[in-house]
């Protein structure tokens, strides 16, 4: 079995990926399974460069084939912001609830609610890079809806769809969030590779 590194050192987003990649036959490894404890530096101004920088970082440093991924929430009222800035956007170490009031509070009376989540994800296979991307389209509402989910998915109303990211069920989260869909690209992608050989 080839092995494949996921630039993560978070175990939920790990088994949650193994399971999605079972039938490709690549072993999945975390970044601990490779003995990388250290923090990746994400230095790039855009989403593709972080993932593109996390990926690369693994394989010229560890010498393992390795994707990536990174996630940003854009605002077009707010001109695409806080996109790369999304987990600090309320500043080093802000937390979820202190990143939505600085959210709501830039979009008071503001009318134009448009909105879109973007994952890139980065694969580095024998050095090439391949990169696939999820958006999810939406709008930002005045006030939060919903416990479940994570980061901005209280204030995100999918277009479509009557019920918050925090609102609907993960598994429904899962199949049209942005990260499900670059995730299913990456699993068509690995799958013909297998089918290749
Ligand atoms: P990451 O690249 O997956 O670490 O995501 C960066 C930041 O974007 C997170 O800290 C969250 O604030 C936000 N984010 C990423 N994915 C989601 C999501 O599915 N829902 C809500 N917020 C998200």
């Amino acid at each position: 079995m080839k092995k494949l590194v996921f630039a993560t050192h978070n175990i939920h987003k790990l088994r949650e990926i193994r399971q999605i990649l079972e039938k490709t036959n690549f072993e999945i490894l975390g970044l601990n399974d490779i003995g990388c404890l250290e923090e990746i530096p994400e230095t790039q101004p855009t989403i593709e460069g972080n993932a593109s920088q996390k990926s690369f970082f693994v394989y010229d440093k560890y010498g393992f084939n390795c994707f990536s991924d990174d996630t940003g929430l854009e605002i077009e009222a707010l001109n695409g912001k806080p996109g790369v800035f999304s987990a600090r956007y309320a500043g080093e170490g802000a937390s979820f609830a202190d990143n939505i009031r600085k959210v709501l509070a830039e979009m008071n009376e503001i009318e134009n609610r448009k909105a879109k989540f973007k994952t890139v994800i980065s694969l580095v296979l024998d050095g090439k890079e391949f990169q696939f991307e999820g958006i999810v389209e939406g709008e930002i509402l005045t006030f939060e809806r919903g416990n479940d989910g994570f980061g901005y998915d209280p204030i995100f109303l999918p277009k479509g769809f009557d019920q918050t990211f925090a609102e609907m069920s993960p598994q429904l989260k899962n199949i049209i969030s942005h990260r499900g869909m670059a995730t299913k690209k990456l699993f068509e992608f690995l799958t013909q590779k297998i089918c290749e050989k």
